[in-house]
C-alpha cells in the first residue's frame, strides 16, 4: 500500500527521498509528500496530490534542505485524496511529523479522547490522530531526560493503538533522531557508515547500502546520531541481525521498453531461467527444493495440500492445484487467503500449507499464514521477495527468483509462481507414482521453457497488438478455459480489468451454456483458450455456440490442431508443449492482449487506477 522512505545521516536527505519515492510508487500513487530539515534548517513539509513527479516539481521551487527527512507515497484508506490528507502528517503543536503505512483501527476512539483534551485534527486521516497522540505524550513526559522523551512518547502511544503500522517519525526538538516502528506493515532499516534509512522496501534505498535489518512486528528502532537501537514495546533491548542483501541496481531501468509491464512480460524467459536454475536432481528426473526444510520421509506423510494467495497469486495456486493433483496425486485445496483467514475451515491433520505471494507482504496472505501456523500446520511459502515478512514467518519454502516486479499488474511473477508450483508437483510426484521417464520428460519440458517463452512472445507480440487494436473499444469481454486453463482464463480477465478497466469475466468453457451465454451478442468478444489439443472438439463446439449468437471469438489455439475458420474471428496458434508448461505458454498472449488494449485505451499501464502492487491493509 503506502510507501515509506526516510533518511538520517551526513548527506542531503532530499535526493534520497525523491529517488526512494520513485521506487516506491508501485505501493500507492494518489499523493506524495516529504518532510525535511535538521539542526540548522527548520523542518518543512511539502505535499502534492498525484504522482511523485508532481511533488518533485513543487520541491524544485521550494528547494528544502536538511540531513533528516521523511517521504511517503499514499494509497488512500482514511480520507480522500487531498493534500491535507497526504503524508507526512504533523501534530497539532508542530513537533511530531510522521509517515505511516497501515490502518489505526481505534483512531476514532483516540480522536475523541484527544478532542476531550482540546486537541483537534485538520485531516480525515487516522495517521494525524497518531501524530497528535505522540505529541500529547511528548508534552506530558516533559520531566524525562530529553534523550528519552521522544522515544518514550512513541512507545507509550504505540501501546495504545490497535491496527497495523509501518512508521517513520521525527520530532522537531530532536533533529538528530529518527524513530521507526512496525506491526504487520513492512519496515526495513538500511545501515550505512554515515547514515540510516527506513523504508517499506529495500528498493527504496537501492544503491546506497546492502546492509539491512528487517524489523519484526512490535519492534521499534531509535536512531540517534551514529547509533541505533532496536527494542520491543516493553522497553526490552533487542540484538539486531544485520543482513547483506543482494540486488541488481539496474532493475528499475526500462531499457528500450515503454512500460515496466512490457519489460516484465518480455523478460519472462530470463526470470524463468532463474527460477529453474540449480533446481533439478542430478539424474535429471526430479526437482531439488532444499528450502522446503522437509525430509522426503516427512513429505511422504502429507495427505493434502492447501494453497493460499490473493489476486494473481490465487490463480497461480489454482494452476498449482491441477499440477499437483495430476502429477503427484495429492488432493489439493485452494482458497483466497483473504477468505481462509476468517473461515476457520476444518483441515486434515496431515495437511501441508503453502502461501503464495510475490511481495511476501500482502496482509491477507500473512493473516492466512498466521492462522495456519496457529493451528499447528506446517506452513511454507512461495515468494519472490527475499527477506519479506512471508519468507521470514513461514516454516520454509521456495524463492521464485523472478526479479523485482515493478508494474502493478503481475506478469513474470505469475509465471514464476506457476513454474515453482510445477517443480513442486514434479518433486512430490517423483516421491509417489511418477516414473523415472515421466520425470525426465517433465524436467526436459521445464528446461526448454525459457527458450519457448522467448519464441512465443516474439511470435505473438505483433498479432496480439493487432487483435487488441480491433477489440480495444469493446466494453466487456469473456475469457473461457477448461481444466488447468480455467485459472489462466481468470488471470487473463483479471489482467484486462486491472489495466484497461474493461469489464471482463472468466468461466470454465463448459459453463458458458449454463447462464453466461445469455450475454453473448455482437458486443461481447470471447477469448477461448483452446491450446489443449485433447479438448479441441469441445472447444470448437463452444466457439460455434458463441458464433451462432453473433459473438466475436478470439481463439488461442495450438499448432497442428485445426480449428475451422468459421469458428473464430481472430486466432493465434501456440506451439504444442508438454502439459505441465501449457498454462505458462497460454498465459503469454493474454498478458500481451491486456497490455495492448490498455495502451489503445490510453490507460496508465504501470499504475492503474485504485490499485497498488502490495496490499498491506485489509
Ligand atoms: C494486489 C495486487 C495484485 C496481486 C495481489 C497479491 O491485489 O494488485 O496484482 O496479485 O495483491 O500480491 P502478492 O504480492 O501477495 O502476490
Amino acid at each position: 500500500m503506502c510507501g515509506i522512505i526516510s533518511y538520517i545521516g551526513n548527506s542531503d536527505a532530499l535526493q534520497v527521498l525523491l529517488k526512494g519515492l520513485k521506487c516506491l510508487e508501485y505501493r500507492g500513487y494518489d499523493s506524495a509528500g516529504i518532510a525535511i530539515g535538521d539542526k540548522t534548517h527548520p523542518f518543512q513539509v511539502i505535499k502534492a496530490v498525484g504522482r511523485v513527479e508532481n511533488l518533485s516539481q513543487k520541491v524544485a521551487q521550494i528547494k528544502p534542505a536538511g540531513n533528516l527527512g521523511l517521504g511517503h507515497t499514499r494509497w488512500a484508506t482514511h480520507g480522500g485524496v487531498t493534500e491535507v490528507n497526504a503524508h507526512p502528517q504533523v501534530s497539532y503543536n508542530g513537533k511530531i511529523i510522521l509517515v505511516h503505512n497501515g490502518v489505526i483501527e481505534n483512531s476514532a476512539t483516540l480522536k475523541s479522547l484527544l478532542e476531550g483534551k482540546g486537541i483537534t485534527s485538520k485531516s480525515d486521516t487516522d495517521t494525524e490522530v497518531l501524530a497528535n497522540l505522540i505529541a500529547f505524550h511528548y508534552e506530558s513526559l516533559s520531566a524525562l531526560p530529553q534523550e528519552q522523551r521522544f522515544s518514550e512518547s512513541v512507545r507509550v502511544s504505540l501501546l495504545e493503538i490497535q491496527g497495523t503500522y509501518g512508521l517513520a517519525i521525527i520530532c522537531t526538538d530532536c533533529p538528530e533522531e529518527l524513530i521507526g516502528a512496525r506491526k504487520s506493515s513492512p519496515l526495513i532499516l538500511g545501515v550505512q557508515k554515515d547514515g540510516f534509512f527506513l523504508a517499506s522496501d529495500v528498493s527504496a534505498f537501492a544503491g546506497h547500502t546492502k546492509e539491512v535489518v528487517f524489523l519484526s512486528d512490535n519492534e521499534m528502532v531509535h536512531i540517534h546520531g551514529n547509533h541505533y537501537q532496536v527494542q520491543d514495546l516493553n522497553n526490552g533491548v533487542l540484538t539486531p541481525v544485520v543482513q547483506t542483501i543482494d540486488w541488481d541496481v539496474n532493475f528499475a531501468d526500462l531499457g528500450s521498453y515503454k512500460h515496466y509491464m512490457q519489460k516484465e512480460i518480455f523478460e519472462q524467459d530470463i526470470a524463468l531461467k532463474n527460477t529453474l536454475l540449480g533446481r533439478f536432481s542430478k539424474d535429471g528426473s526430479s526437482a531439488h527444493l532444499g528450502g522446503l526444510q522437509m525430509s522426503p520421509h516427512e513429505l511422504r506423510q502429507v495427505d493434502r495440500i492447501l494453497l493460499l494467495g490473493c489476486g494473481t497469486a490465487s490463480y497461480a495456486c489454482r494452476v498449482g492445484e491441477y499440477l499437483i493433483e495430476r502429477y503427484a496425486r495429492i488432493p489439493v485445496e485452494v482458497e483466497c487467503a483473504s477468505e481462509f483467514r476468517y473461515r476457520n475451515a476444518p483441515l486434515d491433520k496431515n495437511t501441508l500449507v503453502f502461501v503464495v505471494s510475490q511481495s511476501g507482504e500482502t496482509l491477507d496472505t500473512l493473516g492466512a499464514l498466521h492462522e495456519a501456523r496457529r493451528k499447528g500446520f506446517r506452513s511454507l511459502a512461495i515468494t519472490n521477495v527475499v527477506g519479506s515478512t512471508v519468507a521470514r514467518e513461514s516454516d520454509g519454502g521456495v524463492y521464485q527468483r523472478s526479479g523485482p516486479e515493478i508494474g502493478v499488474a503481475s506478469t513474470k511473477a505469475f509465471t514464476g509462481q506457476i513454474c515453482t508450483l510445477a517443480m513442486l508437483a514434479l518433486y512430490l510426484g517423483r516421491m509417489r507414482d511418477m516414473s523415472f521417464s515421466e520425470g525426465c520428460d517433465f524436467v526436459q519440458a521445464l528446461q526448454a521453457l525459457p527458450e519457448l517463452v522467448h519464441e512465443v512472445l516474439e511470435k505473438c507480440d505483433e498479432p496480439m497488438r493487432q487483435i487488441a487494436h480491433k477489440y480495444a473499444n469493446y466494453q466487456h469481454c469473456f475469457f473461457l478455459g477448461r481444466q488447468i486453463l480455467y485459472p489462466i482464463a481468470q488471470e487473463g480477465a483479471l489482467k484486462l480489468k486491472e489495466i484497461s478497466y474493461v469489464h471482463a469475466e472468466a468461466y470454465p468453457t463448459g459453463e458458458l451454456k449454463h447462464g453466461p451465454i445469455a450475454l453473448i451478442d455482437e458486443t461481447m468478444p470471447t477469448v477461448i483458450l483452446a491450446s489443449d489439443p485433447s479438448m479441441l472438439q469441445k472447444n470448437i463446439s463452444s466457439m460455434m455456440e458463441v458464433k451462432a449468437r453473433k459473438g466475436k471469438v478470439i481463439a488461442i489455439g495450438v499448432e497442428g490442431a485445426e480449428i475451422p475458420k468459421k469458428a473464430y474471428d481472430d486466432a493465434i496458434f501456440l506451439p504444442k508443449v508438454h502439459d505441465a508448461i501449457l498454462p505458462i505458454i497460454t498465459a503469454l498472449p493474454l498478458q500481451l492482449f491486456a497490455y495492448y488494449v490498455a495502451l489503445e485505451r490510453k490507460c496508465d499501464v504501470d499504475k492503474p487506477r485504485n490499485l497498488a502492487k502490495s496490499v498491506t491493509v485489509e
